[in-house]
């Protein structure tokens, strides 16, 4: 099959195994920027596209604002013709474009898709023949049947259209979630399998055929929706589980019983366990948002999700049941939350990355705030913390040496950067939501 443009997919192949092929990403944020490092290193010339000209010119300039990103990685993929631009003429010039920009809730709890349809209108004009297009941004089963193809062929002024099924000519679109887990080291990148769904097969050739250059597993799907599907899943098992912990963990409470030592004890089975872990709510641009694009869609299948929505309503409730529990620490020592100087460690929705897109922090700032605490924060990845989608704080991190200034901490970030025996040894109280003071004797500590 000869296209328009000269190349078969047979061409498009051997130019990704001779890393002839040029890759475009779109969104050099938490997925995208260590995706165009990736195919870096395997010496492909990548374009990152993305709208915020700071983020462009910082990475034009070898700069990262990515705290696990080196600026030598940056410097290193530059050598291997890594530049960021946010000029979508240049989309025509590559053989391959990803799409990694943000799906988040909008403020009824329903997907905005407003990021990827405004991606999706902007590269559809050059879209060219032969081209291979991938959804990588976590969204519901259907989007890209039902909402990227069609903004792809409507925006396209040479009329191409998707080449799904047996047609002959077109450009070629897939799925394909992303899965990683920030600050987990114990998985390398390359070693998580990538799942891919295609609309048609030569799609899910190309896109094999592209990542199996730098992921040594790629499972194919049969469908788009099976792709958009499995990775809804994966994050809904994970918010369902957690969910399961954080109530079992207030049972566990009440009976005198220590969770944590429990879930220890479970793990130890080697088979049909998987440990979760209790916490003080649900962070990050994933867990808490990507299950309520399924109880969306299934609206529009006369079906509920209740799972989804009671794991929602327990985990959005761990906040609330922090704060009430340093409000009870203070009243053991004969105080009361309103007027007291509360100290929340770690602003990052877990330990030791540099993101805070809806960490429970924000939340049990914002609660203390509202009865009346006065409320710092100490956290090493956040000198300063402005305002964002949900949060309007404007505040600056308090250096950890004013401790003893406070009535209590409250240990919100399990950063492994901290000395938990020296804070403890210098709070008025602690109030531990992540099980960091383990091993720790102090009546100081109250651990929920
Ligand atoms: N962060 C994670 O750990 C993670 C893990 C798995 C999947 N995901 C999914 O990956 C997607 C991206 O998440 P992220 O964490 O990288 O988001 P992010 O906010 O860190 O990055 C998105 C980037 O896209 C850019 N952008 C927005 N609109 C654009 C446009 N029209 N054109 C070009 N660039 C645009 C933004 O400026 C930003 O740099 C989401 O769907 C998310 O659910 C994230």
């Amino acid at each position: 099959m000869k296209t328009l443009s000269g190349c078969t997919p047979i061409d498009t192949i051997e130019k990704m195994q001779t890393r002839e092929a040029r890759i475009g990403i779109i969104g050099m944020g938490y997925v995208g920027l260590p995706l165009a490092l990736l195919f870096s290193e395997e010496r492909f010339r990548v374009t990152g596209f993305d709208t915020d000209p700071a983020k462009v010119s910082a990475l034009n300039a070898g700069k990262s604002y990515i705290v696990r990103i080196a600026p030598e990685t940056i410097s290193k993929a530059q050598e291997a013709g890594f530049r960021a631009t946010a000029d979508y003429a240049e989309i025509g010039q590559m053989d391959a474009v990803i799409i990694c920009v943000p799906t988040p809730l909008d403020e009824h709890n329903d997907p905005d898709l407003s990021y990827v349809k405004g991606t999706v209108g902007s590269i559809a004009p050059h879209v060219r023949e032969g081209q291979l297009i991938v959804l990588e941004s976590t969204t519901y089963p259907g989007t890209t049947e039902e909402i990227v193809i069609p903004i792809l062929e409507a925006g396209n002024p040479h009329g191409l259209k998707a080449a799904c099924n047996n047609q002959q000519t077109g450009f070629h679109v897939c799925f394909s979630p992303e899965r990683e887990d920030p600050g987990n080291d114990s998985v390398a990148r390359v070693d998580i399998p990538k799942v891919v769904g295609g609309c048609g097969p030569v799609a899910v050739e190309l896109a094999t055929a592209m990542y199996s250059t730098i992921f040594r597993r790629v499972v194919p799907v049969s469908s788009t929706s099976v792709a958009e599907m499995t990775k809804l899943l994966e994050n809904i098992y994970r918010c369902v589980n957690i969910a399961l912990v954080n109530e079992l963990k207030q049972l566990c409470m009440r009976m005198g019983i220590d969770i944590h030592e429990v879930i220890d004890a479970a793990r130890t089975k080697p088979f049909g366990f998987q440990a979760f872990y209790p916490g003080p709510g649900l962070g990050g641009h994933c867990i808490p948002i990507d299950p309520f694009y399924l109880s969306w869609k299934a609206r529009e299948f006369d079906f509920r999700t209740r799972f989804i929505e009671l794991a929602g309503e327990l985990n959005s409730r761990m906040p609330y049941f922090v704060v009430d529990h340093v409000a009870n620490g203070l009243n053991v020592q004969s105080k009361c939350l309103n007027g007291s100087k509360i100290l929340v460690l770690g602003l990052a929705y877990k330990r030791d990355i540099d993101d805070l897109r809806e960490s429970p922090s924000l939340t049990i700032i914002e609660l203390l705030r509202a009865r009346g605490a006065n409320v710092a924060y100490n956290d090493p990845y956040f000198p300063t913390v402005g305002h964002g989608r949900h949060y309007d704080l404007n505040m600056v991190s308090t250096p950890l040496e004013q401790i003893e200034d406070f009535d209590a901490t409250v240990i919100v970030t399990d950063h492994s950067s901290y000395d938990y025996r020296a804070i403890v040894e210098k709070s008025k109280l602690v109030v531990d939501t992540r099980n960091a003071t383990k091993g720790i004797q102090s009546a100081k500590i109250v651990r929920c």
